[in-house]
């Protein structure tokens, strides 16, 4: 009797097992799906973003060699105007006179109109390169904003991979739980046919062995104890009523579905949490870049923009520097 709950109980064990395991590397085997998709989804978004790296450095590059263009062409036109303002008597001297006035009238008013040219030229430049650094500034950000679609396109794809991937292996795994729930209820059911069976046996010994005490006392203690401890000592009450011994199946059976059931929620609640939070990341992490890069196109015109405006202004410094004499040696 004993041998064939225990025997039911080992058989029950290795067929549970064989499932658990079998979710286990079912798990397993479907991670690898999931690392893969994702290094192809990684992939995939490097290369969007490599290619626009160098479409942007081609652009860049171009846009500062017309930088230096433009850069050489305002200090040789403020270097004109600053030769003839030298010449010139207070014109940008800040601190008085020091040249005596030797032109004639005529000779200004061309000095001036000339100086009015270039100053209608150098303006001209601004204007210019103010449209160039929006042109770039427009042709980058338009760039950026083609890369994130693609991004968000690569992202959006392998959301409903990985989605599927998940949901398949929830799928398998949820009908793997079923076999588990089902071998608990037959494993309980045969239970219930072999265990009272056992409890009654073992009943009629615990009787047969309380009539041997009656008849010699002392020797059979030892016997009587025996019997007792082929049960448990949780389950003795169940030698005493059978509706005691039905309930503890009975409940033995709710908590191993319970865990089951339990088990299988962790399951599902982990890797559905496990998904949004992957996806989460993902897509925390290109908007991040988006951004940075953004930040980055605006930093860059932003301070090419400052350099031609810092570059005419310590040009226009140059005469009155001059007239101080640190620069004329
Ligand atoms: C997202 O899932 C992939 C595939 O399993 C994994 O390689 C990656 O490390 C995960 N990333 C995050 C941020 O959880
Ligand atoms: C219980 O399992 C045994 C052995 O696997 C099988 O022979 C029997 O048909 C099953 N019974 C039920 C009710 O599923
Ligand atoms: C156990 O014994 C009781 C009476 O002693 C009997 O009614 C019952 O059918 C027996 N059960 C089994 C499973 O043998």
């Amino acid at each position: 009797m004993i041998f064939q709950g225990w025997f039911l109980f080992l058989r029950f064990c290795s067929q549970f097992v064989k499932v658990t395991s079998s979710i286990y590397d079912m798990g397993l085997a479907r991670k690898l799906e999931r690392d893969e998709e994702e290094k192809q989804f990684v992939h995939c978004i490097q290369m969007a973003k490599d290619e626009a790296e160098n479409e942007r450095k081609v652009i860049m590059a171009d846009f500062f060699l017309e930088k230096d263009q433009y850069f050489k062409k305002v200090v040789s036109l403020m270097e004109s105007l600053e030769d003839s303002q030298g010449i010139k008597p207070e014109v940008n001297a800040v601190d008085g006179p020091k040249h005596k006035p030797t032109s004639s009238l005529t000779e200004v008013e061309e000095e001036e109109s000339e100086e009015y040219e270039v100053m209608g030229q150098i303006q001209n430049l601004n204007f210019d390169f103010s449209d160039l650094c929006q042109k770039i500034l427009e042709t980058l950000m338009s760039m950026e904003m083609h890369l994130y679609e693609q991004i968000e396109e690569t992202l959006a794809n392998y959301e409903r991979k990985i989605t599927d991937l998940v949901n398949n292996f929830l799928e398998s795994a949820q009908a793997l739980f079923v076999s588990c729930r089902s071998l608990q209820t037959n494993f309980s059911e045969q239970l219930a046919t072999v265990v009272p069976r056992f409890f009654n046996v073992t009943r009629a010994r615990i009787a047969a062995s309380k009539e041997i005490k009656q008849d010699i006392e002392s020797v059979n203690i030892e016997q009587q104890e025996n019997c007792f401890s082929i049960v448990p000592k949780i389950l003795e009450e169940c030698l005493e009523s059978t509706d005691a011994l039905q309930n503890a199946i009975a409940s033995s059976h709710d908590i191993h579905v319970q865990m089951i059931d339990a088990r299988e929620d962790k399951l599902i609640s982990e890797a559905k949490n496990w998904l949004k939070e992957n996806l989460s990341e993902h897509s925390r992490y290109e908007i991040q870049g988006n951004r940075e890069r953004l930040y980055e196109i605006i930093t860059v015109i932003n301070k090419v923009k400052e350099e031609f405006e810092e570059l005419q202004a310590s040009l226009v410094t140059l005469p009155m520097l001059a007239d101080m004499e640190i620069i004329d040696e």
